[in-house]
């Protein structure tokens, strides 16, 4: 590290993650310390707003001074600070907004308010140093699923995004009825494995070709009618063969409408973005369709897909080039949207 090096710290609190960063640079991570919430909220099979706050609160202070002392640095080291301020929970993106504030005024560094999901977005280039725009990308949370056009650090465009519920919100729904342990994603993604991905025809819905937005409310309940009319006939149900059919209509929207979204840009480069990005079937299927296309496909690994501190701080280093800083009315914006810009 070079002492002139502009040392970002990455704050993140918008859901069941307390996370704090410290990043080298746009792409260097010195510390990426992640305190999850998941067994706290498992028991009452999905997160609680006010226990999330709650725990934030506990966490934030002792996962900041970690991330700072991982990266071998001193408070005073810090250059500028970078925290999520939206989409997500009230209450929990309130915590890092305010501890942000408090520390970026009293180490007098700017402050920079990230979007969620545009973090999510750059996680790829943490994962892939070498990755610039313009590139498609397919953005699959537990709250959002968007297809987005990246031009440029500060040149987005939305070309299509869920109509009712997310991607990952079906899974974790799905997975809720099902009796399978919260968050929903990874649970159904390890039981599909064991289940045939035939067995059961889930509609796909929006379909054609041209159309980038999603619905997935008609699928999940299609997979709870399925549920109970085999509990009304006093039928077996084959739980993995539910969710591998479940996975398989998510996983082929999803990779037609991406692919369909890169042809239709004459770009050459598709990143995913998001928790669902961890899916190993959505990652297997679109690896196959975009290399068999010529098309350059790239995803964040496990931990830089789902919530990270490193992710808001590499989007808030990119902000601060274009001079982009937040004032100390900051606030917490819990329904903030990816719109376009540029
Ligand atoms: O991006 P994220 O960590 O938080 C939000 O910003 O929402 O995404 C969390 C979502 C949850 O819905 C979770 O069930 C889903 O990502 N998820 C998965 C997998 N791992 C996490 N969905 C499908 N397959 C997975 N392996
Ligand atoms: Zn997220």
């Amino acid at each position: 590290m070079n002492s002139k090096d502009c040392l970002t710290l990455g704050i993140e609190t918008s859901c069941d993650e307390t996370s704090a960063a410290v990043l080298s640079e746009g792409r260097r991570i010195l510390s990426n310390v992640i305190a999850t919430q998941i067994p706290i909220h498992q028991k009452y099979g999905g997160v609680v707003p006010e226990i999330a706050s709650r725990n934030h609160i506990l966490s934030i202070m002792p996962v900041i001074d970690e991330a700072i002392k991982e990266a071998g640095i001193g408070k005073s080291d810090i250059s500028q600070i970078a925290v999520t301020f939206g989409p997500g929970l009230a209450g929990a993106l309130l915590t890092g907004v305010s501890a942000a504030k408090a520390l970026a005024y009293s180490l007098d560094v700017p402050l920079i308010g990230v979007n969620h999901l545009e973090g999510h977005i750059f996680a790829n280039f943490l994962a892939t140093p070498d990755l610039e725009p313009p590139f498609m990308a397919l953005v699959v949370s537990g709250g959002h699923t968007s297809l987005v056009r990246v031009d440029d650090y500060e040149k987005f465009s939305l070309w299509g995004e869920t109509r009712d519920d997310a991607a990952g919100e079906a899974f974790d729904k799905v997975a809720r009825v099902m009796g399978l342990a919260y968050p929903g994603g990874p649970s159904i993604d390890r039981l599909a494995k064991e289940g045939d991905e035939s067995a059961i025809d889930f509609p796909r819905a929006l379909m054609t070709d041209g159309n980038y937005d999603f619905s997935f409310s008609g699928l999940k309940s299609a997979v709870l009618n399925y549920l109970n009319g085999m509990k009304m006939k006093n039928l077996p149900i084959n739980k993995a063969d539910v969710a591998a059919s479940f996975q398989r209509a998510v996983v082929e929207v999803l990779v037609h409408k991406a692919i369909d979204g890169v042809k239709k840009s004459g770009l050459d480069t598709l990143v995913m973005a998001g928790g669902v990005a961890a899916n190993s079937a959505l990652n297997k299927r679109l690896l196959e369709e975009t290399s068999r296309r010529g098309i350059n496909f790239y995803f964040p690994g496990a931990k830089l897909c789902t919530d990270n501190a490193a992710m808001i701080a590499c989007r808030g280093y990119y902000m601060s080039l274009a001079g982009e800083f937040a004032d100390w009315g900051l606030n917490a914006v819990p329904n903030l949207n990816l719109i376009g810009r540029g």
